[in-house]
């Protein structure tokens, strides 16, 4: 396909809060970069042909159904609460959390039955009564948008409907989690009514991000070895394919390399200086385009 020169994506991000550094970090990883100075609502990457509009993560579902962001980068509680026509593009693999009911710490849990007639506070309100509906749970919920820990101290709500990631919000507000409902990552969402040209440059980001995200955790392994010894290392070495063998000079020892993941690197690096393996050089890796 020709591209015509003036198709820009326009990506919406979350402008602050729990994923707009990682957004940002995986954008830059895939070659959209924009000025880290002065940041404005709308900035032109250098790189790319793309703007990334930076709003609240509740807004992002609704500008790219309305086609006033192409694609956007947001959790999928979000997707899920607003219900909205979007394509879930693609997992993007962080900003893990779930949706989940949680009561002071003094209250004694006695089931979901101890939500009947309680008052619920949530940013979810959909989410929730779906779920309250489904287990015939009659619930008040109260819809407040930020700071929805703070309702059962301000005596607002007796518990509260909310993310939670690392529960450091619920411990300091004095919080326990009792009831997991959705989880929920970070996805890419795309309008449904994307142009051909549009959708080739969002394709082209979403490849761009699995290679970023097969690189994770995953190291590049390279080592000297004796040919005697070469089968028994390719037998250690979990390849991708299988590993690249190099001859050296000296036709008794080869040359190894592969890909291998970070959990196992020192069982492998030491079973491999147990048969011999000398030089091993571990070097860091940032993309892996399969
Ligand atoms: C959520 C939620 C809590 C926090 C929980 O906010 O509202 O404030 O994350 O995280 P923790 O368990 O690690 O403490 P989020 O960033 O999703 O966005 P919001 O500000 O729009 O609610
Ligand atoms: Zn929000």
């Amino acid at each position: 396909m020709i591209m015509s020169e003036n198709v820009m994506l326009r990506i919406a991000v979350q402008a602050k809060g729990r994923l707009n550094e990682q957004s940002m970090d995986l954008l830059k990883e895939a070659g959209v970069t924009v000025s880290q100075e002065k940041r404005k609502f709308l900035m032109r990457a250098a790189d790319f042909p793309a703007e990334i509009i930076f709003l609240r993560d509740d807004d992002i579902p609704q500008t790219v159904a309305i086609g006033a962001a192409d694609i956007g980068i947001v959790g999928y509680n979000e997707v899920a609460e607003k219900g909205l026509e979007v394509n879930i593009l693609q997992k993007l693999g962080f900003g893990g959390c779930r949706l989940s009911l949680a009561i002071p710490k003094t209250e004694e849990y006695t089931g979901l039955e101890y939500f009947n007639s309680k008052r619920v506070a949530t940013s979810y309100p959909e989410i929730l009564r779906k779920f309250f509906a489904e287990n015939n749970i009659d619930a008040e919920i109260h819809t407040i948008t930020g700071s929805v820990e703070i309702a059962p101290t301000a005596g607002l709500a007796d518990a509260i409907f909310d993310i939670v990631s690392s529960g450091g919000t619920l411990v300091s507000n004095g919080l326990v989690e009792v009831e997991k409902v959705v989880f929920s990552e970070a996805v890419l969402i795309g309008n449904p009514e994307l142009s051909d040209e549009k959708m080739a440059l969002a394709r082209q980001l979403m490849s761009r991000f699995e290679a970023v995200r097969n690189g994770v955790g995953k190291k590049y392994l390279l080592l000297n070895i004796p040919t005697s010894a070469l089968d028994e290392a390719i037998r250690i070495l979990p390849a991708m394919r299988s590993p690249t063998v190099i001859p050296l000079a000296n036709s008794e020892w080869c040359s190894l390399q592969t890909v291998v993941d970070e959990n196992n690197l020192w069982t492998i690096i030491e079973s491999l200086k147990a048969i011999g393996a000398e030089g091993i050089l571990v070097l860091s890796l940032d993309k892996i385009v399969l």
